[in-house]
């Protein structure tokens, strides 16, 4: 396979560097999947083949298929992922000081972000002949891999925690795949999962580790520089707003979003690069506290927040270099700021999102408190999974259904007082 746009591959711990046409997941010269590597490009060969118009209108991410790691020649798997809109959101922005857009990503085509990533996976493991595919996840890559594995006529097989919401589990039954929920946590799923791509040699979608599938994440990056700049389809704040914010789980969303943006800045495309703030659970912490430098860090993961429910973020590095890079913040809420969130997300914007998807609104909030961002700043949110996803949350966050008789007379004791 072909990557006449991509020089190296380039360990995060070590600095050496492989070639990209290898399949590697790591660097070999560290224990475990501690040396995790990115992808570097040539980007006047990038520049080369990128010829599309900056206006704002995004029909999927493939429109910035010069930026991903694919082969010129493979033919996308592709559901129509990318192209999520930016909207303004001044209600919720009012409520919080400062000036809101909410980037969607929850419409992206299996209801989150990951999308962008299982896209380019996908569309590689298709191009160099492979016919299973897998991943660990807290739920949403795995309900998404299904998707794409569907799309392109491969196998799937899939590792999740047993208590990951049912939403996220009916899914990828539905597309087909093996769901293997294992008793236990993220973190021993995502073992097993590593065991088993070892053992059978199957196509590894796990984004913390698979240093290409990331690059996908890139185009939410490239998305936002585009739509702040160009004012769509629905956003009035400057081209380049103070803030970026996304939840952080293993860390290689935010990382990717930031990439994205940074590399639009190097090639002129956009006038600065925001900050990016990384929002975790109070119960699912490590990145934050890395990034502070906190002595001991708990492996815990015990938040409302399945998706960001990690006790050891495999993306560590990457996270905190887009903190450190973007002169960024990274701050914690509790599972009840996180609830709070959905509602008020819902209730003043009409956007529906699941506990990681709204815990930026909540961190948001929290930066407000602690003097991180400033009122009247340009903050962008971005909700990276659809609400529909956890409605057992959902329910937590939005309150009791109310049961009636189907008589008038039920109707008229609740709203008498609007006749
Ligand atoms: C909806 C949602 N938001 C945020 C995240 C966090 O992404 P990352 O693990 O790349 O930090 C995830 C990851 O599962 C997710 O599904
Ligand atoms: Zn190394």
């Amino acid at each position: 396979m072909a990557l006449p746009h991509v020089t190296a591959l380039e360990c995060t711990l070590c600095g050496e560097t492989y070639d990209p046409e290898r399949e590697l997941y790591t660097c070999p010269e560290h224990e475990g999947v501690r040396g995790i590597l990115t992808v570097q490009y040539d980007y006047d060969e990038v520049v080369d083949r990128f010829d599309a118009d900056l206006d704002g209108r995004i029909e999927s991410q493939w429109k910035y298929r010069a930026f991903l790691p694919v082969d010129p020649d493979a033919d996308p798997v592709t559901l129509g992922e990318g192209g999520t809109p930016l909207l303004d959101a001044p209600a919720l922005g009012e409520k919080l000081g400062v000036e809101l857009g909410v980037k969607d990503d929850a419409r992206n085509p299996t209801g989150v972000l990951k999308d962008r990533a299982s896209s380019v996976g996908v569309t590689k493991a298709q191009a160099t002949g492979r016919d299973v595919v897998t991943c660990a996840s807290t739920g949403n890559a795995a309900a998404s891999l299904a998707g794409y594995a569907a799309r392109a006529g491969l196998d799937c097989r899939l590792f999740v925690p047993a208590d990951a919401p049912e939403g996220k589990l009916a899914q990828p039954l539905v597309y087909g795949a093996d769901v293997l929920a294992v008793e236990g946590t993220y973190d021993e799923a995502y073992d097993l999962s590593m065991t088993v791509t070892d053992r059978y040699g199957w196509y590894n979608r796990n984004a913390a580790i698979n240093p290409f599938l990331v690059e996908g994440k890139r185009t939410v990056g490239h998305e936002l520089a585009e739509q702040c700049r160009a004012g769509g389809p629905n956003w009035s704040g400057p081209d380049v707003p103070d803030w970026v914010v996304f939840s952080m789980g293993d860390g290689c969303t935010i990382y990717g979003g930031w990439k994205g943006f940074q590399e639009f800045y190097d090639l002129g495309f956009a006038d600065d690069v925001p900050r990016f703030l990384g929002v975790q659970a109070d119960g699912a912490s490590a990145i934050h506290d890395a990034f502070y430098d906190h002595d001991d860090v708990a492996e815990v993961a015990d938040t409302v927040a399945d998706s960001i429910a990690v006790g050891r973020p495999r993306n560590t590095v990457k996270a905190c270099t887009a903190l450190e890079a973007s002169d960024g913040a990274a701050v914690t809420v509790s599972d009840d700021e996180i609830l709070a969130a959905e509602a008020t997300l819902g209730r003043t914007e009409g956007i529906y999102a699941e506990p990681a998807g709204a815990a930026p609104v909540a961190g948001v909030e929290k930066a407000r408190e602690q003097g991180i961002i400033d009122a009247g700043d340009a903050v962008v949110i971005v909700t990276t999974g659809h609400g529909l996803k956890d409605t057992a949350s959902a329910l937590a966050a939005g309150g009791e259904v109310d049961r009636i008789a189907p008589e008038i007379a039920a109707i008229d004791a609740r709203y008498d007082s609007d006749r």
